[in-house]
């Protein structure tokens, strides 16, 4: 199954892929974290990517659209994959629909998780994770167990993303507006679109779009 998890910053993109991961046993391929591996390693790719990246801008299409080419080619992503926050504009998903045709597999869902532009902005404001196994958390709405030590690998160090400063998120918020919602009418009139209420709790929106998933 190929999905897509399409919404604006803070809508649970990430935090649904890895429901989905655990529940339905596919990768999630989420070129935001992609890209931040590659600017902590100082790599070409990071070095290409981090201005924009630190601005709220989105990376150049051809950087993402290279990156998830290479990606999907790997054996983990036989039986398919879930996309967090790729594509971003229509030429990456017009690039997206090519390499699928090529590949003889085909999109099966493109979920759009809504959320209010008001608690978005509380979500990314409370957002931190854990620094060595990446578990994602929130001040308020998902603290660890016991507070200060992470609920999957025990780690005591948290971090939080260098892009998550408001003015910031303003950009981003502004760059989903401006290049990524152009996606909706797009997929709306290929008739894979669905979308689903996010501003419910982290497990019932999981519930709906293993519902989307079962039509
Ligand atoms: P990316 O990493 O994709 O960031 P984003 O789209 O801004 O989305 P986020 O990761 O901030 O939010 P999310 O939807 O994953 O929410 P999360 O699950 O964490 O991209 C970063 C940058 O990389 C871009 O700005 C761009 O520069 C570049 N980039 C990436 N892809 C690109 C592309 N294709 N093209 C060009 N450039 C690209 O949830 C947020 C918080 O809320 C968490 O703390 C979570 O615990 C909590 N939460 C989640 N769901 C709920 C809920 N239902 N109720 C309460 N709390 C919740
Ligand atoms: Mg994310
Ligand atoms: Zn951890």
């Amino acid at each position: 199954m190929i999905l897509i998890l399409l919404g604006p910053p803070g809508a649970g993109k990430g935090t649904q892929a890895q429901a989905l991961m655990v529940a339905r046993g596919l990768v999630q391929l989420s070129t935001g974290d992609m890209l931040r591996k590659a600017v902590a390693a100082k790599s070409e790719l990071g070095l290409g990517a981090r201005a924009a990246m630190d601005a709220g801008d989105l990376v150049s299409d051809d950087i993402v659209i290279s990156i998830i080419a290479e990606r999907i080619e790997n054996k983990d992503c036989e039986r398919g994959f879930i996309l967090d926050g790729f594509p971003r504009t229509v030429a990456q998903a017009e690039a997206l629909d090519l390499m699928l045709e090529q590949k003889g597999s085909q999109l099966d869902h493109v979920i759009e998780i809504r959320v209010d532009e008001e608690e978005l902005v509380k979500r990314i404001a409370g957002r931190f994770s854990c620094a060595k196994c990446n578990e994602n958390y929130h001040d308020t709405f998902k603290r660890p167990a016991k507070d200060g030590v992470c609920d999957v690998c025990g780690g005591t160090e948290f971090t939080r993303r260098s892009d998550d400063r408001a003015e910031t998120v303003r950009a981003r918020l502004e760059a989903y507006r401006n290049q990524t919602a152009p996606l909706l009418p797009y997929y709306r009139a290929k008739g894979t679109l669905r979308s689903v209420d996010g501003m419910n709790s982290i497990e019932a929106v999981t519930e709906e779009i293993l519902e989307v998933l079962a039509t």
